[in-house]
């Protein structure tokens, strides 16, 4: 049975679709089975991530409301894709969401849910059908508030079981006392560390690819490092 965690953050822009992808991939790489679900309506972007956006056809809008069948909605790959739908539907519910992923998680490892900016209804429903959550924070004050404020919404709906991600991570800036420090990040949200992702260039540059970063790259390395802390090996917990 999958485990099913939602990214989250509160504020936009953090790397929650970016740590989706790189941390699915690094799971697959571990030979797990991992299904990403874009639960960002209208503003997918985990197709293009990877590479894969004139292939989407169905969305778990579709598969939802029962347009279409899982095996149509699912993009296969090395990681297996269930794109947004471009665009809210009324009909759309918390608990058919968890009913609908419910019905996944035979075939899967991992399910990771890409969850939107916010704390409104897109954040709840995506909830809904997580069993823990990892929220995404870059190393400042206002995206650190917003992911403590975003992690009090979830524990609201029960879900308490949470880790932290640091992306965008910076040496220098953290020891010039520019950027909050891994101990700061942690005491301001509330959450325990699952690990740092830094600053690399090539998470950028991939977006335009579609493909994977260098396995060597930073990034990659810290994808890799989170994905064995979250399969339960002891890793230490941050980039060096
Ligand atoms: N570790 C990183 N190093 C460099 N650039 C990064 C890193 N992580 C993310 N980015 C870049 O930051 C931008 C925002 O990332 P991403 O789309 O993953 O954030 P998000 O939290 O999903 O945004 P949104 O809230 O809009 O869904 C993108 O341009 C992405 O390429
Ligand atoms: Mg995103």
């Amino acid at each position: 049975m999958a485990q099913t965690i939602l990214i989250f953050s509160g504020k936009g822009g953090t790397g929650k679709s970016s740590v989706t992808v790189g941390l699915g991939r690094a799971l697959a790489a571990m030979d797990k089975r991992v299904l990403l679900v874009d639960c960002d309506i209208g503003l997918r972007c985990l197709d293009l991530l990877l590479g894969a956006a004139q292939d989407v056809v169905f969305d778990w809008g579709d598969l939802l409301l029962d347009r279409c069948s899982a095996a149509d909605a699912i993009l296969p790959g090395e990681v297996d894709l269930l794109a947004a739908p471009r665009r809210y539907d009324p009909s759309f519910d918390a608990a058919g969401f968890a009913a609908m992923l419910q019905m996944l998680q035979a075939n899967y490892d991992y399910i990771l849910l890409d969850a939107p900016a916010g704390i409104g209804t897109g954040l709840l429903l995506a909830a809904a059908g997580a069993d823990s959550a990892v929220g995404v924070t870059t190393p400042d004050a206002v995206c650190v508030r917003s992911c403590c404020a975003a992690y009090s919404a979830l524990r609201a709906q029960g879900l308490t079981d949470a880790r932290l991600i640091i992306n965008l991570f910076e040496v220098r800036p953290v020891l010039h006392g520019r950027l909050l420090n891994v101990d700061q990040c942690i005491d301001e949200t509330g959450i325990r560390l699952l690990g740092a992702v830094p600053r690399d260039p090539a998470v950028s540059f991939c977006s335009v690819t579609g493909k994977a970063p260098d396995e060597f790259s930073p990034a990659s390395l810290a994808y890799e490092r989170i994905a064995r802390r979250l399969c339960g090996e002891k890793v230490p917990l941050v980039c060096d």
